[in-house]
Formats: structure tokens, sequence, C-alpha cells
């Protein structure tokens, strides 16, 4: 299929009280065990390409992977049945504009750090954009966290407040919302515990769906009960990289004259698609293609 804007399913699993999962891409095995997860399941799901894997994909210039990326990800939705987004992650003002005009179905806006107002004209200018070709737009009050390995002080996390989330909203006219909710960027471990008071106060306040960043941190308890309370889109990046990695480091250990890459990096793909099902699963999207 061609590449899609999800957000009619989002919108659905909203109603329903299940979640569209949104994978991280930095490779082309990557991609490919995005979407063969999401065929296997019969699920719609997003590949979403941060701004740092931009950089990556490009070799250090950012326009140069949007450009590898959107004609990987229309090749990569279209070996499949199953609807398919491509998604900028984490995106820039420029990054936003020229994923918009090279074909990516969804974008996200990361105003991280911006005075509030900034915030709300520049995302309102980007969605305007995105909306004249019906491409799908996020952004996020608040902040989630990327440590990056880094200390950080927890207690210092500028949560999503309910008030500015309904402003934001309103003001900019996105179509999710990505909230802050004490999730952090990047953990290995499940760890955290999401502030569902206020996610319910959030949800209370804001009719579009929102956004969960930093899952992979998160106990899937709490992940649950965030999905039943308004959590429609969970994106998922690192627990990805742990599974893609794991594999090829253990066949490179099992093999030190190995020196083919398609022997470990098809065993990284495989890894990445499993996981991949299986939070497809977890988070009720499996079978929810049509
Ligand atoms: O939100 C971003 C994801 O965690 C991916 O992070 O590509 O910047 O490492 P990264
Ligand atoms: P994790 O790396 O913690 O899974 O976060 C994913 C994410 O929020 C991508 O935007
Ligand atoms: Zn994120």
């Amino acid at each position: 299929m061609t590449l899609r804007n999800v957000l009619p399913w989002v919108l659905r699993a909203r109603q329903e009280s299940w979640a569209v999962g949104a994978f991280n891409a930095n490779t082309l095995e990557q991609m490919q065990a995005i979407v063969s997860a999401a065929q296997a399941e019969q699920a719609p799901a997003i590949i979403q390409i941060s701004h740092r894997a931009l950089l990556y994909i490009g070799n250090g210039n950012a326009i140069q992977g949007l450009k590898y990326a959107a004609a990987l990800g229309k090749i990569a939705a279209e070996s499949i049945t199953a609807p398919i987004a491509l998604h900028l992650d984490h995106g820039t003002e420029g990054e936003v504009s020229q994923a918009i005009a090279l074909g990516f179905t969804s974008v996200m806006f990361d105003g991280d750090g911006l005075p509030f107002e900034k915030n709300i004209s520049i995302t309102k200018r980007l969605c305007d954009m995105a909306h004249s070709v019906r491409v799908c737009m996020e952004a996020e009050v608040g902040e989630v966290p990327k440590p990056d390995g880094k200390e950080f002080d927890e207690a210092a996390i500028d949560l999503t407040h309910p008030d500015e989330a309904s402003q934001f909203t309103q003001a900019t006219g996105i179509d999710a919302l990505a909230v802050a909710l004490g999730s952090v960027h990047g953990l290995k471990a499940k760890t955290v515990s999401l502030d569902l008071e206020r996610l319910r106060a959030i949800h209370e306040q804001v009719s579009i769906p929102l956004v969960l960043h930093g899952s992979s941190g998160v106990s899937d308890d709490d992940i649950k009960q965030g999905i039943s309370m308004g959590l429609s889109k969970v994106n998922v990046a690192t627990q990805l990289a742990q599974a893609f990695t794991g594999a090829i480091r253990a066949v490179l250990n099992g093999d030190r004259e190995l020196v083919d890459p398609r022997t470990y990096l098809s065993e990284g793909r495989n890894a990445q698609m499993e996981i991949v099902r299986e939070r497809i699963r977890f988070f009720g999207a499996s079978g929810k293609a049509n």
C-alpha cells in the first residue's frame, strides 16, 4: 500500500482504547522489520525517523537523510498491505517543512526549550502547511528528557500542564499531542511510572489523541493504564535497538571470523521484527489494519 496518513487509525484507537505503535528506524533493516511485523500482525504502524537518525542516514546531512528515508519508507510501505505512515520524529522547523515536501505522511515538531508562545506560533505555521497536503501534525507541550546517558534531575522534568495542553492544542490545530508524564527517552529498563492523574486531567481537557514518548523505560502496567486513559500513539525506540543490537552482538561473539554483514544484520532484523510484533500485540493493535 502507498504510505498513509494513519490519523484515522489513531482516532479509532482513541475511541476503542488501544494504541498505534510508532517505531523508530535508523537503518534499512530496522525499517523492513517494522513493516514485516505490521503485516504479520495485520496492524497499522508508524515508521518514525528521529532528527539524529536523519543525520545518521544522511551521513551528517539531515536533508539528505530525509531524502533517503522518504524513498525507503515509500518502498517499505508498498511492500505490504497493512497501512504504514512515515513520520518525522522530533524534527526541527526546517526538517518538518522538508519532510512534508518529500512525502512524509506525518511530522512532529519538537519545540523543546522554546517559550510557550513561540512554540505555539511555529507549530501553528507548520501545522497549516501539513494540513494543506493532508499530513498529520504532532507537537509537544512539556518535556520528555533526552539525557543520552548523562545525569539528569528527575525532579526538574517539565511535566505537561493540562491547561497549557488545552490552550496549545486549540491555538495550533495539531492532530496529536505528545505529553510529558514522567517518561524519559532512552532508558534501558522499565523503571518509570507515569503520572496517570495528570494524564486523566489532560484527557479531560484535550480531545485529540495523546502520544507517549520514551515508552521503553515505562512499566508495562502503566503503558496499559495509559492506553486505556487516552494514549493512542506509543513511541518505541530503545527496546528495538536493544533487540537489534543484542542479536547482532550474539552472532559476532559466536564467530570472530565472520565478515559478511548480511549474516548478522539479518539476525538483527529478525529480532527487531519480533519485538515490534510483541509491542503491537501489547498495544492492542493486532488485527486492526482495516
Ligand atoms: O525520541 C527519540 C528516540 O528515542 C530516538 O532517539 O534517534 O535521537 O537516538 P535518537
Ligand atoms: P524510547 O527510546 O525511550 O523508546 O523513546 C522513543 C521515543 O519517544 C521516540 O520519539
Ligand atoms: Zn520521543
